[in-house]
């Protein structure tokens, strides 16, 4: 996927400086993990109840748009149960042999982390879903007449799976999981501590004012936010003595065009093209990515769940609808 914006909620692989960054703000349990107090209250209970027995606790499933803290959530509660956290994701998996020495590798109890759940194969998706029912792996040795199945035990290990899309993933798949949540879009406030929090570890004098301020611009969104952070850190650094205050961010953010609610050009530009095109009119998915220029996909996990959130687009049975909302804040920016 190519989505080079600021915006972005992914990290490009080959970006090892962000990426590092991204791993020393992540927090490392529950206390440091801002906000989503449904999950880590049903968490804490499933997690206290599983060490009581000494025993795993069931699959969890964490999906939501990205950068709202799936894989940081999963690597929380490894480190809560105190047991070991194995990664991988749907698209490595390429066959069902891959899934085999995978699974044959862990240890009791372990975590297995699966991002991307959606992507895995059938044929990976159903050796997985009966390894996670009975702790079982059926694996057929040869070929032709010898060809024979041998069932081998598993150690009693924990899925955590995560997705963009629930939507994609088979049945007996998602039914094998005994915890089902979907992360939900921060509040601002939320967001300002999380802000907050970073800069304490990157070393930033951040005045309260602006927290705020970028908090507003963030898209509800931790990633987004410490993203956002970093750059006005930099801007700070260059333009001023280094402390990020309401003039500094105000100015970085005007830079970036990113707009008072978060907004960026890209987005600006789709919302535009489709008020030109199809007026209050429902747009069909891939007509929106014809207009952009974008794959589907893009349009489906980084334009929309913000803009759906924030009431600017809508769902409908025949496409999506740029409501009046939107169409206000266009004519406005202009
Ligand atoms: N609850 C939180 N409190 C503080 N920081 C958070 C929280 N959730 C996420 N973050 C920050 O946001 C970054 C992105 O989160 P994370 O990588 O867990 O998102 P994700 O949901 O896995 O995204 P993707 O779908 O792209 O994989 C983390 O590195 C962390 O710094
Ligand atoms: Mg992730």
């Amino acid at each position: 996927m190519t989505v080079d914006r600021i915006v972005t909620t992914t990290i490009a692989d080959e970006d090892a400086e962000e990426q590092r960054i991204e791993v020393s703000l992540r927090p490392q349990n529950l206390s440091e993990y801002v906000g989503q107090e449904r999950l880590k209250k049903n968490l804490k209970l499933a997690i206290e109840a599983a060490k009581k027995r000494s025993e795993p606790i069931d699959h969890v499933l964490l999906y939501g748009p990205p950068g709202l803290g799936k894989t940081t959530m999963a690597n929380v509660i490894a480190n809560e149960m105190g047991v070991g956290f194995r990664v991988t994701s749907g698209p490595a998996i390429e066959r069902a042999g891959d899934l085999a020495s995978i699974l044959t590798n862990l240890q009791d109890g372990d975590i297995l982390f699966i991002d991307e759940i959606h992507r895995l194969s059938r044929a990976v998706e159903e050796v997985l879903y009966s390894a996670m029912e009975d702790f079982k792996l059926d694996i057929v040795i040869g070929k032709g007449p010898a060809a024979r199945s041998i069932r081998l035990d598993l150690p009693k290990f924990t899925v955590i799976g995560a997705t963009t899309r629930t939507g994609s993933l088979a049945a007996p798949l998602r039914d094998r999981f005994g915890h089902l949540y979907r992360l939900e879009f921060y509040t601002p406030d939320e967001i300002a501590t999380i802000i907050t929090r970073a800069a304490g570890i990157l070393h930033a004098t951040i005045q309260p004012a602006s927290a705020k301020l970028l908090s507003s611009r963030a898209r509800l969104t931790p990633r987004i936010a410490n993203r956002l952070l970093k750059r006005v850190r930099d801007y700070a650094d260059v333009n001023g003595d280094g402390i990020i205050d309401t003039v500094m961010t105000e100015k970085a953010l005007a830079l970036l065009e990113i707009d008072e609610i978060g907004l960026d050009p890209a987005d600006r530009q789709m919302l535009t093209s489709i008020l030109t095109n199809y007026g209050e009119r429902p747009v069909g998915l891939n007509t929106i990515a014809a207009l952009t220029g974008d794959e589907t996909t893009t349009i489906e996990d980084f334009y929309e769940p913000y803009l759906m959130q924030i009431g600017f687009i809508e769902r409908t049975p025949r496409g999506r609808i740029v409501t009046q909302k939107a169409k206000r804040h266009i004519e406005n920016s202009k």
